[in-house]
């Protein structure tokens, strides 16, 4: 799993139950998922096809800090599949609960909006990138490294 993103639940997230609104909860989700799914897959152009079961097993409170981790599940043809998941972190002991977790499938499109396929590239490189640096989405250094080594980019 590796780390999308990080936000702090504010009032204006809060439903009328003063804890973050579901809604809110699954727009954070989509947003780290898709931007992951564009980052792996090296294009803009990917839609949401299709969410899973979500189960809200935390309330999120004004001040939470929210991290959302991800992975890839599968690599379709136009499609990719990633598990993803929400999680409460303490400041103070570095506990993290896990709030709510679903897959989430992406598809690729092109100008039009249809489908088309996924490179082999992406693929390879997003499995060359886990062996050797454990994650798909990497820092400046990590891509120096990973063009030193002269691999799939
Ligand atoms: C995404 C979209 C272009 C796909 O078009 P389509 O003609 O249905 O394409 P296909 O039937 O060929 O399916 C494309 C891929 O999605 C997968 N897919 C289709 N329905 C699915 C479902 N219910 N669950 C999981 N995957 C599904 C297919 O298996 C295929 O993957 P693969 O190529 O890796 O095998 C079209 O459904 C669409 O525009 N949907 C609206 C998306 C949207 O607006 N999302 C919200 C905003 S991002």
């Amino acid at each position: 799993m590796e780390l999308i993103t990080t936000y702090i639940c504010k009032e204006f997230d809060l439903g009328i139950h003063n804890n973050m609104f579901g809604g809110r909860i699954m727009s954070l989700l989509d947003d780290a998922a898709g931007s992951y799914a564009s980052q792996l897959c090296d294009t803009p152009r990917m839609l949401t096809i299709k969410v899973d079961e979500l189960t809200f097993k935390k309330a999120v409170k004004v001040g939470s800090i929210l991290k959302i981790y991800g992975r890839v599940v599968k690599f379709g043809n136009t499609s990719l599949q990633l598990y993803m998941e929400m999680r409460k972190h303490n400041v103070y002991t570095g506990e993290q609960e896990i709030v709510t977790s679903t897959n989430m499938t992406f598809v690729r499109i092109d100008e039009e909006g249809n489908a088309i396929t996924i490179s082999e590239r992406v693929k390879l490189r997003y499995n060359d990138r886990l062996k050797n640096f454990g994650k798909g989405l990497l820092n400046t250094e990590e891509t120096s490294k990973e063009k030193e080594r002269n691999t799939l980019i």
